[in-house]
């Protein structure tokens, strides 16, 4: 493959590696959402450089990382970078700015979205930061490939520095419509940051629509719908839809392993029939998790014959645990747990089974083997990975996925799922009892096409897309 032969160098506000520094001691923990989970198999196969924010105030080289880079192991893996960020930065850029203004408002979460100039000033600062950060790194050749919304201005900076950079953006979130996107103070310089690229991803074809929709009427520039191409001074921006995936076959291998069936195992010596729904996100208002519980609320009340037979397991990962909107959410839902399972737990069954805490992956294919239906149904997502995962750990096709047409991965995975509009708790309460009783042999075909789509068109096939779709056409040639 072409792009084989490139260097890479990654950009994210986040590595996958956060680092935890107590009294001078230092460990790495992995970094949780769906970023990492595609990226990470990706640069520890190819190698490369990936720099980010390690998570914490203050971390950088200075605390013994050597040289400013550093590897996972001899032989694979890639090279990190620590942008260093202050506390201040961190209140402004990353809780404000990033996850209080372009967040919500991505999200079509218009009226959730706080601007306050203050955010603006760190976030244009630290994507200054990162600019010198990588232009250090760089000696001429390599991809430099930022990611997400925290980064929307970085690509442009780069580009002042040097024109003849190769520069490639990707989106993980939804990119909204003109009628919400206008609303943003500061829309144009966010679009002309993006403009900055050779060539933008999106997730989905809507989400490309709605950007060059906005780079006609926001900065009255030349779009070519056809083409998806825009023109900035004399130069041309290729803007296109990618949906991101997965590792199908670590998922898929991993599904198969002994280890796998320990969740099953151990809650089948409680109740050999019960039947699990599974639900896996960051305790995020996007992933409708408020909703979802007031919908299985509605599924006990309308369909009594399934208490004791059925338990939902939410797992919630802790997720941007200091801004205000994600404190709120934990009381509410934390709430709503307490409300349902006292009002339909008996002496040996509660309805919900709620974990608030990052369970490893390898544990978390443990859950997914042992769930006959799992309900992916966030109110909006840019893709959606654990509906990926689901299907991918599914090899004897024993499983069912419920989805909401508001994921990204609905473009691709809708024909075989079983599709709801999370808001509707009637609609969700009597899909699960379809997918409850669906006859096996049409479970088993359902769950065999969706696992066919993950499998052909897995993350490192993405990548590949991706990154030769840049050198097709920007380098034209084969090198
Ligand atoms: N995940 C995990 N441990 C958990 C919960 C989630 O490793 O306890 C991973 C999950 O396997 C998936 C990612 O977090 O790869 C979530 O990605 P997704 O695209 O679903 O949502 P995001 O968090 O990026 O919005
Ligand atoms: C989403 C975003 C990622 C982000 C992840 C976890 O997937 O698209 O950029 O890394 O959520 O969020 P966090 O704020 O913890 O980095």
């Amino acid at each position: 493959m072409m792009y084989e032969k490139k260097k890479i160098i990654v950009v994210s506000n986040r590595v996958p590696y956060n680092v935890i520094k107590s009294n001078e001691n230092i460990k790495y923990k992995k970094s949780v959402g769906g970023l990492i989970t595609a990226l990470d198999p990706i640069m520890s196969k190819r190698g490369g450089l990936w720099i980010g924010w390690g998570g914490q105030a203050g971390i950088n080289h200075s605390l013994g990382i050597k040289a400013n880079v550093w590897h996972k192991s001899k032989d694979e893996g890639y090279s990190l970078k620590f942008v260093n960020l202050t506390k201040n930065e961190i209140r402004g850029y990353y809780h404000g700015f990033s996850n209080r203004t372009l967040w919500p408002l991505f999200h079509g979460f218009m009226f959730q979205s706080h601007f306050n100039n203050k955010y603006w000033e760190y976030y244009l600062s630290v994507n200054r930061k990162f600019a010198s950060e990588v232009l250090e790194e760089i000696s001429g050749n390599e991809l430099i490939w930022i990611q997400d919304y925290h980064l929307t201005l970085l690509p442009n900076l780069l580009r002042e520095k040097n024109k003849d950079l190769k520069l490639l953006f990707f989106l993980h979130i939804p990119f909204p419509n003109y009628e919400i996107f206008r609303v943003l103070p500061r829309d144009k310089q966010i679009l002309k940051g993006m403009l900055g690229c050779n060539l933008i991803g999106f997730q989905t074809k809507t989400d490309a629509c709605n950007f060059l929709t906005c780079c006609k009427e926001i900065l009255n520039l030349k779009v070519n719908f056809e083409r998806c191409e825009v023109i900035v001074d004399e130069r041309s921006v290729s803007v296109k839809n990618f949906p991101i995936s997965i590792d199908f076959k670590k998922f898929n291998n991993l599904s198969q392993n002994k280890d796998a069936g320990k969740v099953l195992k151990s809650i089948k010596k409680i109740n050999s029939d019960i039947k699990l729904i599974i639900s896996v996100e960051r305790l995020d208002y996007t992933k409708g998790i408020k909703e979802k519980l007031l919908s299985i609320e509605r599924f006990f009340e309308k369909y009594p014959e399934y208490k004791r037979k059925v338990i939902f397991i939410q797992i919630c990962v802790p997720s941007r645990t200091k801004i205000r909107e994600y404190i709120d959410l934990k009381k509410e839902v934390d709430e709503l747990v307490g409300r349902i399972n006292g009002r339909f737990a008996e002496e040996t069954w509660s309805p919900v089974k709620y974990i608030y805490k990052v369970i490893p992956q390898i544990k978390l294919i443990s859950f997914y083997k042992a769930s006959d239906i799992c309900l992916v149904i966030p109110l909006r997502d840019g893709m959606n990975l654990v509906a990926k995962e689901y299907v991918s750990c599914k090899s004897e096709g024993n499983g069912a996925l419920i989805l909401s047409e508001f994921a990204g991965a609905a473009e691709e995975m809708k024909k075989d799922s079983i599709m709801v509009n999370p808001y509707d708790s009637e609609e969700v309460a009597d899909s699960i009892n379809l997918a409850l009783k669906m006859p096996v042999e049409e479970r088993k075909k359902k769950i065999f096409a969706l696992r066919k789509i993950v499998k052909d068109k897995d993350i490192f096939n993405w990548a590949g897309n991706f990154l030769n779709y840049f050198i097709k056409t920007f380098e034209n040639s084969g090198d």
